[in-house]
């Protein structure tokens, strides 16, 4: 057995079960770039502080670009006895180079070059689901440009409440995804610090530049404090809240189009792409795609559980169970990002049964409310005209019929206020048209938040 790079005091190797055990190289040469890149960024820094020789640190480099060639061409072991991502490559290096490699670990710990890797990787991560973000928000968009005069009924309590236009529906999901992307930007800003250098817990007395390090791998600044550098995971624990709150719009939305893809709503149309069957009932489509959706919600919340419960009891500073910090993140964003994208696949692949959602909307008196609009414009106070129009409606619960049938004296024995103008406020499309309050579902305003999209998302 080869002696582990931090042999020395050991007189027995550890038993197969603890190494299998404390392993993290499974997983952690995901970060095997951020590794590279962190060391390439400290072996610069050391000799430009005169703590290693300009001839050690080419060497140092050159190898660890070989290292990264092997990696990514496969033609590199990973061995659980190395432990993690970290000691693996330095070993390798070793192995390569020789005597320079083993200078690289001057004035540095695993603890502080552990969290440079895992920002570095968050970072990185961070940018690419706000490239996903970004692509469901156009989907959506586009989705509102091919249906802009579409009609639909809005519910509240899923119970029918006023008719609002498509696009103004959609358009609250691209609002929502738009925060989404504001709190990993927000998250991004605080974890852009860097804790190389930080060594184990108390810095160090060599004479080590870590502003060099922190500008050369494109941090803000060094972290302050080194025991907060090697302690810290709320940068984690922000990121995955982040994610949890961006599943849970997913989620929601994967309820809606589930919801319209049924017998009962028919509002949409999955094509056959983006559907699943059944291997029992021949005539099954299914919205899978958007049920995972839902359903993945769950692992990416409890991954920001594992990791707050993974926190709450440690000291001061770095502990083993830190590592159990990286499989809940991997796993957060591979998820978060596939939801985003197959809710964007979705989003291009259904269509709007038109006929089906008009013949829907004479149900349930859309236009109740702008019925006792009408009534506040002739001059009578709210609570009035709510009254009269909800008896208006009984009216019509007892004729099975709509207000836009009710006759004139119908409902001028209900109130005298009622004139002829009263049949422009009813029905959904003259009710849509009486919209007209910032940010409402009026088609006016609709067409103010689509031009605000369009040029944003810079959709042409
Ligand atoms: N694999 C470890 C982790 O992910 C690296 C840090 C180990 N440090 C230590 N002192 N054993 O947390």
């Amino acid at each position: 057995k080869e002696t582990k790079l931090w042999g020395g005091r050991f007189e027995e190797s550890v038993t197969d079960a603890v190494e299998k055990f404390t392993e993290s190289i499974s997983f952690d040469k995901e970060l095997y770039k951020h590794d590279i890149m962190g060391s390439k960024a400290h072996a610069s820094m050391l000799a430009r502080q005169g703590l290693i020789s300009a001839s050690d640190r080419d060497s140092i480099i050159q190898g660890l670009d070989e290292i990264q060639r092997r990696i990514e061409t496969g033609d590199f072991v990973w061995r659980t006895d190395r432990e993690d991502v970290h000691m693996n490559i330095e070993a390798a290096l070793t192995d390569l180079i020789g005597e320079p490699a083993k200078k690289l670990h001057t004035a540095r710990s695993r603890n502080d070059q552990v969290l440079t890797d895992f920002r570095l990787w968050c970072r990185d991560a961070i940018d690419r689901i706000i490239v996903c973000i970004k692509n469901l928000q156009v989907a959506l968009v586009s989705l509102a440009l091919d249906n802009k005069e579409l009609i639909v009924p809005g519910y509240t309590h899923l119970q029918r409440a006023q008719p609002v236009l498509l696009p103004h529906l959609l358009l609250a999901y691209v609002e929502q995804l738009e925060r989404d992307a504001g709190r990993l930007i927000d998250c991004r800003v605080r974890l852009n610090f860097c804790p190389l250098g930080a060594c184990a817990l108390a810095g160090t007395g060599l004479p080590i530049d870590r502003f060099m390090t922190s500008d050369a791998l494109g941090f803000t600044a060094p972290m302050r404090n080194s025991i907060d550098a090697v302690s810290d995971r709320d940068f984690v624990l922000e990121f995955l809240s982040a994610n949890s709150i961006t599943a849970v719009h997913l989620s929601r939305l994967g309820e809606e189009w589930v919801l319209w893809a049924s017998e009962e709503f028919g509002f949409i149309i999955p094509s056959d792409s983006v559907s699943t069957g059944s291997s029992i009932m021949p005539q099954k489509k299914n919205p899978d795609p958007m049920e995972l959706v839902r359903g993945k919600s769950a692992r990416v919340i409890g991954d920001l559980v594992t990791l707050l419960t993974l926190c709450k009891g440690l000291p001061l500073a770095y502990n083993r169970d830190l590592q159990e910090d990286k499989e809940p993140v991997f796993d957060s964003v591979k998820t978060v990002m596939g939801m985003l994208e197959v809710s964007a696949e979705f989003a291009q692949n259904i269509t709007f049964n038109h006929e089906r959602i008009e013949k829907a909307l004479p149900a349930g008196h859309l236009d109740a409310t702008t019925l006792a609009d009408y009534l506040v414009k002739k001059g009578m106070p709210f609570r009035t005209s709510h009254d009269i129009v909800g008896r208006s409606v009984a009216l019509c619960v007892s004729k099975n019929c709509q207000l836009q049938d009710l006759s004139l004296d119908d409902m001028k024995s209900i109130s005298p206020v009622f004139e002829e103008d009263v049949y422009e406020y009813l029905g959904v499309e003259n009710s849509v048209k009486k919209f007209s309050s910032y940010g409402s579902t009026g088609c006016a305003c609709v067409a103010d938040q689509l031009e605000y999209w369009i040029t944003k998302l810079e959709i042409s």
